[in-house]
């Protein structure tokens, strides 16, 4: 039988242990679930590479990235750049997807195989959880926006090198002040370590809601870590608590006023 994105969805829940959905519907609609309730620490204002001085890398990535006053701007001096090594062995520059001005901005760890040959993040499996996951609240694709810590597919889906890592984070934090988004997700441990500077436990520290701030784009937003949908397609179990972090960014969203 021919399964409609309603029945994704349903399905999605069932996962999650909802299996009313009059009940998904009660939480959607509740305030605020149970995750710690106030911003922690702005510890993204700091380096978060402790290196003593940027490369030559990360200074021509900074002069590049300043310069770019667009997106599109921005997407193709990314593909132009020759100052990281993670671009000789992709296939292509995987630039973010979704509109500027997008209320939530989800930023994932790097593309895999899908999505360097596609040239679009999250178009694989874990793209696809990721689609069911925001539909669960009411969230389609094209409403936010994607992108990945690193826009280069690693070897192999190694770890960046430091150096690779503070390169890439010049122009995520460029794309994300482009972006001028409400809420900031981060999807898995890498990407909350890039965003709000926290190099421990996800299972910690997600649904928490903290602040994402750059004071070289002068930007602040809301953010919020939770699991990668690479980690829950592996441990089912889990999609519970990421339901606790779905309800908890409608919950944001609600409350924080969109632009004027
Ligand atoms: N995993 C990610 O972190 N990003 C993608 O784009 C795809 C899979």
């Amino acid at each position: 039988m021919t399964q409609t994105p309603r029945d994704h969805i349903v399905r999605f829940l069932e996962d999650c242990g909802i299996t009313d959905l009059y009940l998904a519907n009660q939480q959607a609609a509740a305030s605020v679930p149970d995750v710690a309730p106030t911003p922690l620490t702005t510890r993204s204002t700091e380096p978060l590479i402790s290196a003593p001085e940027p490369s030559d890398s990360v200074m021509t990535a900074r002069e590049v990235a300043r310069s770019a006053p667009n997106l599109t701007a921005l997407h193709a001096a990314i593909a132009a750049f020759e100052g990281c090594p993670l671009k000789a062995s992709a296939t292509q520059a995987v630039f973010g997807a979704g509109p500027v001005g997008a209320p939530v901005m989800i930023v994932g760890e790097a593309p895999g195989r899908d999505e360097d040959r596609e040239g679009v993040p999250f178009v694989g499996r874990s793209g696809q959880l990721l689609t069911k996951m925001l539909a669960a609240i009411g969230l389609a694709r094209t409403d936010v926006y994607v992108t990945n810590v690193l826009p280069w597919r690693p070897p192999a889906n190694r770890t960046p090198t430091p150096a690779e890592a503070a390169t890439c984070e010049v122009f995520l934090r460029r794309e994300i002040a482009l972006v001028r988004p409400r809420l900031v997700v981060a999807l898995g441990r890498p990407a909350m370590k890039t965003l709000f500077g926290i190099d421990a436990s996800i299972m910690r520290e997600r649904g928490r809601w903290r602040t994402y701030n750059d004071p070289d784009e002068s930007f602040t937003a809301d953010g919020l870590a939770t699991f990668h949908p690479a980690y829950l397609l592996r441990t089912p179990a889990e999609k519970r608590r990421a339901w606790q972090d779905l309800l908890a960014i409608k919950a944001k969203l609600a409350d924080t006023p969109g632009p004027a």
